[in-house]
């Protein structure tokens, strides 16, 4: 669970540190049921070994856990969380800001970002350029980006000079920049403002992260079903 290392929780076992449902766990090959109560070292604990998310990326980090020479957003992660063999659900650009999940569960991920689930995902963009008077149509009825791959029908509200809100139901790759693109603009700032139902905490600073909670999960798991 991240909480310390196997060698470290062998020996607190062994010094009698942690219990299970209030008794003391003395062999540590022991197993136990997901969602049981724990101590170590007196916190409480709930037994689990799925754990679920939201960062808010900064820019400057690539969504990989791969390092490949460059900044990832595991670099943000305490070294508590990093045992927990996290990896981002979908990616955003290295220049892009926002909402990402961060998850050990590859069925939840494969259900967010599935195109065959339709999950939607929000955008706040900032933009230089006109915009194709017939934009907004354009969008919602399957924009051809690049004179070759045809998105699904998005929306896209204009909300002020320059800037904008974007629904897709799907990633292709620079997607959100790629259609502006192809209708008339260039984006210069990208925020990812929600995933389905679960918007982006505004008190969650950028770089920070924070468990989601039961009902956000809950909201991922009925919009992430066919
Ligand atoms: N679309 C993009 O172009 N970039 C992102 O980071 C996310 C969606």
């Amino acid at each position: 669970m991240g909480l310390a290392s196997r060698r470290e929780v062998k020996l607190l076992v062994r010094r009698g540190e942690i219990r299970v449902e209030g008794i003391v766990c003395h062999d540590p090959g022991e197993k136990y049921e997901e969602g049981l109560c724990a101590t170590f070292c007196g916190r409480p604990v709930i037994l689990k070994s799925r754990f679920y998310y939201m960062m808010n990326k900064p820019a400057g980090y690539l969504s990989s856990t791969e390092e490949r020479g460059e900044k990832t957003v595991m670099d943000l992660l305490t070294p508590q969380l990093k045992a927990q063999s996290l990896f981002p659900a979908g990616r955003l650009d290295r220049d892009s800001h926002g909402l990402l999940i961060l998850t050990n569960d590859g069925d939840f991920a494969h259900r967010i970002l599935s195109p065959k689930y339709h999950v939607d995902k929000l955008y706040y963009v900032r933009y230089e350029g006109v915009l194709n008077v017939d934009a907004q149509e354009m969008f919602e009825k399957g924009l051809r980006i690049d004179g070759g791959e045809i998105c699904r029908p998005a929306k896209l509200e204009l909300c002020g000079q320059g800037e904008a809100l974007i629904t897709i139901s799907e990633g292709k790759y620079h997607q959100v920049k790629r259609m502006l693109n192809a209708v008339g603009g260039s984006v210069y700032f990208l925020k990812r403002m929600a995933i389905g139902s679960v918007r982006l905490d505004p008190d969650l600073k950028e770089g920070d992260i924070r468990e989601l909670t039961t009902s956000e999960l809950s909201l991922l798991n009925k919009t992430g079903s066919e």
